[in-house]
């Protein structure tokens, strides 16, 4: 069975075909966007990660006929009420700017104490099939911000985030300094797309 990944992010493909891998599941090939004839995306206009990542996977099984997987993702702060959130990848105005990402959550964040900088990344996948059977799943990846960047892996907020098992362990390194595998291992999108797993070999 072919499941298009409907994301243009290789290392979220990367993730999945992973957790594919490693859950034992045979006869699953895990395609990108660039394997299937070009649709055009839908406009990713929802409140939450759910309806974003509903309109995704629905938008991928209705133009492809495959079942199709799609995530929407970001950091959700306390202090701030949960956002940035779904705006997490335009917080500062311009889509997928990192940079001026951070450097705006750190000054809005700057004068907020050690006890209330907690924070999550949530990650929230959609699977959608053919015949339109809808599954929704959330992993969260709880941790706190930092008061400057740190280290120089990952992408977006990670340079901002230590995780909980960070501090727990005392090692207190930042998402940003451990290894992919690491990062795989326990972050908010390798926790939402291992629920997927049973689901997509029930579908097998
Ligand atoms: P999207 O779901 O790929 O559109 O990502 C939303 C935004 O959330 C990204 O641009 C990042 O700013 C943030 N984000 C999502 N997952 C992560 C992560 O694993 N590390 C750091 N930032 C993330």
């Amino acid at each position: 069975m072919q499941v298009l990944l409907a994301s243009n992010n290789a290392k979220k493909l990367r993730e999945l075909q992973a957790i594919v891998d490693h859950a034992g599941i045979q006869g699953v090939e895990v395609l990108a966007l660039s394997d299937v004839p070009a649709y055009e995306e839908p406009v990713e206009d929802g409140r939450t990660f759910s309806d974003n990542a509903l309109i995704k996977a629905r938008a991928g099984a209705k133009h492809t006929g495959l079942v199709t997987v799609a995530d929407d993702s970001g950091i959700a702060v306390e202090e701030l009420n949960g956002m940035p959130g779904v705006l997490s990848a335009r917080w500062s105005g311009s889509h997928g700017n990192d940079q001026a990402n951070n450097e705006l959550l750190l000054g809005q964040m700057a004068h907020v104490p050690a006890i209330r900088r907690g924070a999550a990344f949530i990650s929230v996948c959609a699977l959608v099939t053919p015949d339109g059977t809808e599954h929704v799943v959330e992993g969260r990846w709880p941790g706190r911000l930092l008061t400057a960047p740190q280290g120089e892996h990952g992408f977006g907020y990670d340079p901002l985030f230590v995780p909980a098992e960070e501090d727990a362990a005392g090692t207190k390194r930042s998402a940003a300094e451990l290894s992919p595998e690491e990062k795989n291992a326990i972050s908010h999108r390798g926790r939402a797309l291992a629920q997927l797993v049973p689901i997509i070999q029930s579908l097998v």
